[in-house]
C-alpha cells in the first residue's frame, strides 16, 4: 500500500500550487504551513514572498486565496492579519485520512519508508567489562535503543554497535589475579544469574586491587600480563575471555530488566579493533595527520583547547607504545565506514566525552575517512541529577547502581498498579509493575532533549498526572477497555459525519504521526515523539470528556465513528510507545 499523504502535506501542496499560479516566480516557495489555534493551519510564507516581489502582502494573499482549490480537502481559506492565511480542512478529509491510515495492511499507520535508505551505525549501550553498570549507562542504552527503533521504522539500514570497554591495563591485574586464584569465577550451578556474575566480578576486582596496591611483585607480574594480553598470548587471552563472558551474563541480565533486546553479535568492544591499531597509526603518520611528539603519536588542533586554554593533542599511541581510547575509536571509524559501508555514524555518549569525539572526528576527517558523504555525530547526553540538582549519588556518596534504581522504579510502579488494580491477579500486577516502572524510567529519560541534564525523581515519574509514560499507558488501557465494553458496536469510519471540535483536534493530531516519526528520526530526537504522544493522550482525554462514545449512547454511526477515533488513537499510542521502547499493557 502507498503511504498515506497527511493532511498537512495535502494542504501544503495545494497552497504551493496556488502560490505558483498567483505569482509565477513563487514556484517552489515554501508557504510555511503550521498547525494553528485560530484555524486548523496557518500559512505565513506570503509575507516574505511579498517583500521580495515588492507587493502588498494582503493583496497578494487575497490573490492566492482566489487560486486555492477548495472542496475535498480545504473547506475554507481566509486572509488574516498582515497577510497570513488561515486554513480549515473538511471533516470528511480528516476522517478519510485516518481511515486510510487504519487500513494500512502492514499496520504502519500509513507511515512511509525511505526511498533510498542509507546505512547508520549507532554506537550505544556500551558498559565496561568487570564493572558495575551505573546510571550513566542507562541514558546511552535508552536513547540509543529509541533512535534505533525510530530509524529502522523509517526504513534506514541500522547497524548496532555496543562498544564495550573490554580492553586496557586493568585487565593485566585481573587476569594475573585469576591465574593465581583459578577458581574464583567458578559457578556453583549451571544457571548463573546476572547478580551472581556481578558479585563474582566485584569480589575478584577488589581482591586483585588489594594485592596490586600492597604487593610490588604482584604489580610487576600484573604489568607483564598487560603486555602478554596485547601480544595475543593464547593463555592470557583465554583468561581475558572469562572476564568478558562473565560480564556479559551480567550485562544481559540488566538489559533484560530494561526490557531491551541487545544481541551478542552487535557487541564489538574496544578489543574488537585490536588488529587494526597498528595500521591506523601508520595511515595517520604517513598522511601527516599525526606526528611524533615526545615519543607519542599525536594529532594537534588549532582550535581545540582544554579547559585551561592550552591546546590538547589527541594521543593515538602513547610513548610506551600502548594504545588508548582514541586509537580504538579511530579504528572503529575505519571499520564502520569501509567495512560496514556506513553513511552516518552516531555515538550515544555522555556529553563529558565531547572533547574526545570532536578530536576523533576531526582526525578522521583529515585522514579522509569522514567527509560530506559520511558523517559522524555525537548524540551527547547530559547528566542524571538527584532531586537536589547534583549528580545522582547514593546517600553514602557513591554512584548509583543501575540495577538498584530499576528495582526501585519497579517497586514504586507496582504499588501504583496495585492501588488502581480492579481485576488483576498478583502475577499480572508484577508484570504490569515492571512494564510501568521501566516505561517510567525510559520515558523520563527520553522526554527531555538528550543534551540536557535531568532530575531523577521517581515520585514524579510514576505519577498518573502529567507528562509521564504512566499517563500514556493508562490512556491506552482505557481505550482498550472502552473497545471491550462497546460489545457489538465496532469501530468504523464515517466520513460523511460532521465532527465535534474535540474530534477534529484529536483527528488532526493523529494524522500528524508520520511527520513526527520523520522528524524525530531525522533529528535523532525521541523527545519529539514523547511530546507528540503526550499531546495525543491529552487530546484524547478532552475528546472523551466531551463526546460520549458508549453512554449516553449516541446514534450508531456516531458511536462507530467515535470508536474508530478511539481505536486509531490507541494504535498510534501503541506504535509511538514501541518506538520509545515502552510497552502498552492492554489492561492496567
Ligand atoms: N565504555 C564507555 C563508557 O562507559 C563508552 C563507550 C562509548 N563509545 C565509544 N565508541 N567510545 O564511558
Amino acid at each position: 500500500m502507498a503511504p498515506v499523504t497527511s493532511l498537512t502535506a495535502s494542504v501544503h501542496q495545494r497552497l504551493a500550487d496556488a502560490l505558483a499560479s498567483a505569482l509565477p516566480e513563487a514556484d517552489g516557495v515554501d508557504p510555511l504551513l503550521r498547525r494553528s489555534d485560530r484555524a486548523d493551519f496557518q500559512a505565513n510564507g506570503i509575507l516574505a514572498l511579498a517583500k521580495k516581489a515588492k507587493a502588498n502582502p494582503r493583496e497578494l494573499a487575497t490573490q492566492v486565496v482566489a487560486q486555492v482549490t477548495t472542496g475535498d480537502v480545504i473547506k475554507d481559506v481566509e486572509v488574516s492579519g498582515p497577510g497570513f492565511l488561515n486554513i480549515t480542512v473538511t471533516d470528511k478529509a480528516i476522517t478519510e485520512n485516518l481511515a486510510a491510515r487504519a487500513a494500512d495492511p502492514e499496520g504502519r499507520l500509513g507511515v512511509p519508508r525511505a526511498q533510498n535508505p542509507g546505512t547508520t551505525v549507532i554506537d550505544y549501550a556500551q558498559p565496561n567489562v568487570a564493572k558495575e553498570m551505573h546510571v550513566g549507562h542507562l541514558r546511552s542504552a535508552v536513547i540509543g535503543d529509541s533512535v534505533v527503533q525510530l530509524l529502522e521504522f523509517t526504513g534506514e539500514n541500522v547497524v548496532r554497535r555496543h562498544h564495550i570497554g573490554d580492553w586496557g591495563t586493568q585487565f593485566g591485574m585481573l587476569i594475573q589475579y585469576l591465574d593465581e586464584h583459578p577458581h574464583e569465577l567458578d559457578h556453583k550451578d549451571a544457571q548463573v544469574t546476572g547478580e551472581e556474575a556481578m558479585s563474582n566480578l566485584d569480589r575478584l576486582y577488589k581482591a586483585a586491587r588489594k594485592f596490586f596496591d600492597s604487593d610490588e611483585e604482584f604489580k610487576t607480574r600484573a604489568r607483564r600480563r598487560v603486555v602478554d594480553l596485547q601480544a595475543g598470548d593464547p593463555h592470557t587471552l583465554a583468561m581475558w575471555q572469562k572476564f568478558v563472558d562473565e560480564s556479559k551474563i551480567y550485562f544481559f541480565s540488566v538489559f533484560e530488566k530494561l526490557d531491551m533486546e541487545i544481541r551478542d553479535a552487535d557487541i564489538v568492544g574496544e578489543s574488537g579493533y585490536n588488529d587494526m591499531l597498528d595500521e591506523t597509526c601508520r595511515l595517520l603518520e604517513e598522511s601527516g595527520v599525526a606526528v611524533r611528539s615526545e615519543g607519542a603519536l599525536c594529532v594537534f588542533f588549532d582550535d581545540i583547547k582544554g579547559p585551561d586554554g592550552n591546546p590538547v593533542p589527541l594521543i593515538v599511541r602513547k610513548s610506551d607504545g600502548g594504545y588508548g581510547y582514541a586509537a580504538t575509536d579511530l579504528s572503529a571509524i575505519r571499520d564502520r565506514v569501509f567495512n560496514l559501508k556506513a553513511n552516518s555514524l552516531i555515538y550515544v555518549v555522555d556529553a563529558r566525552q565531547s572533547l574526545h569525539f570532536r578530536m576523533v572526528f576531526e582526525t578522521a576527517r583529515r585522514a579522509g575517512w569522514l567527509n560530506d558523504d559520511v558523517k559522524a555525530y555525537q548524540l551527547a547526553f547530559g547528566t542524571v541529577l538527584g532531586k537536589d540538582g547534583k549528580p545522582f549519588k547514593t546517600r553514602e556518596g557513591e554512584t548509583v547502581k543501575l540495577v538498584d534504581l530499576l528495582d526501585e522504579a519497579i517497586d514504586r510502579a507496582s504499588a501504583v498498579v496495585r492501588e488502581k488494580a480492579q481485576d488483576l491477579s498478583e502475577g499480572e500486577i508484577a508484570e504490569r509493575g515492571a512494564q510501568v516502572g521501566i516505561g517510567a524510567v525510559k520515558y523520563a529519560d527520553l522526554s527531555t532533549s538528550a543534551n540536557r541534564d535531568y532530575k531523577f525523581d521517581l515520585d514524579q515519574m510514576v505519577s498518573l498526572n502529567g507528562d509521564t509514560s504512566v499517563y500514556l499507558q493508562y490512556a491506552y488501557a482505557r481505550i482498550q477497555s472502552i473497545l471491550r465494553k462497546a460489545g457489538e458496536v465496532r469501530p468504523a469510519a464515517h466520513p460523511e459525519l460532521d465532527l465535534h471540535e474535540a474530534e477534529r483536534a484529536l483527528g488532526l493530531h493523529a494524522d500528524a504521526f508520520a511527520e513526527t516519526v520523520a522528524e524525530a528520526a531525522a533529528e535523532y530526537a525521541p523527545h519529539k515523539m514523547t511530546a507528540y504522544l503526550y499531546q495525543l493522550a491529552s487530546l484524547f482525554t478532552s475528546f472523551y470528556d466531551k463526546c460520549p462514545v458508549i453512554r449516553p449512547q449516541p446514534p450508531k454511526d456516531v458511536a462507530e465513528n467515535r470508536l474508530f477515533l478511539c481505536d486509531i488513537t490507541a494504535r498510534t499510542l501503541h506504535q509511538g510507545m514501541a518506538l520509545l521502547g515502552i510497552r502498552t499493557p492492554e489492561r492496567l
